[in-house]
């Protein structure tokens, strides 16, 4: 008689990386999570790491319009970021930061802080060491991971969506504000965070592009999860 054992290291399935890219209000951090908690992988929100540092910064009088003061301030909060996608953390200097970096003053100063060039090396650095330790693989989302962060990344998405789409879904996150001034603050930030001059939001001349205006949240995950487990087939 003869049979087969097989090793774990051969049913497990290879570790996957997947960086999701996009401007505010695409979907970016509903996916993320859902397609990291469906498949079994990490998930990393560099969005709220740039949010934490700029918190850190207005909490201790660092003047945020000052690019050199930021700069040298950059090295100095002690930033950790919590990868279970159904419960995702973010600690600076080992305080709880998920609600503070949410406020409209860290919306509103979070561009000209992660434009500059010191703060973005700090915070990419630890963005490869946290992906580098997921054992089984990570979707990462922001806006320069296809690009920047991890430019060998297994699959690559570029989530977009219409202005009037995504200022509807972000007015209903901020339960209920206008969705015109919305927009417009939505549409400020883009530009902001497209024209710096490090590392801006940009799609990857190898990522996916997906249109998420018409889509339910639904259609996006189940989309991205078939992209995922094409990817983890093929390694
Ligand atoms: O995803 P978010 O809205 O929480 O991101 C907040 C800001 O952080 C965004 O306006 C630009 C910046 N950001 C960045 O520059 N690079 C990333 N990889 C992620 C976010």
């Amino acid at each position: 008689m003869s049979y087969t054992v097989e090793t774990a290291a051969r049913t497990a399935p290879a570790a996957v990386i997947v960086a999701i890219d996009g401007p505010s209000g695409t979907g970016k951090s509903s996916t993320s999570k859902a397609v990291a908690a469906k498949l079994g992988l990490s998930y990393l929100d560099t969005g709220a790491q740039y949010r934490a540092i700029t918190w850190w910064m207005l909490n201790n009088g660092i003047d945020v319009t000052d690019p050199v003061a930021i700069a040298d301030a950059a090295g100095k909060p002690v930033i950790v970021s919590g990868t279970d996608p159904s419960a995702p953390t973010i600690t600076v200097d080992g305080i709880d930061a998920s609600g503070p970096i949410r406020t409209q003053e860290v919306t509103s100063k979070v561009s000209a802080v992660s434009a500059v060039p010191e703060v973005r090396t700090l915070i990419t650095e630890l963005q490869r060491t946290i992906a580098k330790g997921a054992a089984l693989g990570i979707v990462v989302e922001g806006r320069d991971i296809g690009t920047t962060v991890l430019p060998d990344a297994d699959l690559k998405i570029f989530l977009t969506a219409s202005p009037e789409a995504r200022a509807a879904r972000r007015s209903g996150e901020l339960k209920g504000a206008d969705v015109s001034a919305t927009r417009e603050a939505l549409l400020k930030r883009d530009a902001a965070d497209s024209s710096r001059k490090t590392s801006p939001l940009a799609k990857a001349d190898d990522a996916v592009e997906v249109d998420t205006s018409d889509l339910t949240l639904e259609q996006v995950i189940e989309c991205v999860v078939t992209l995922v487990e094409g990817k983890r087939a093929a390694k």
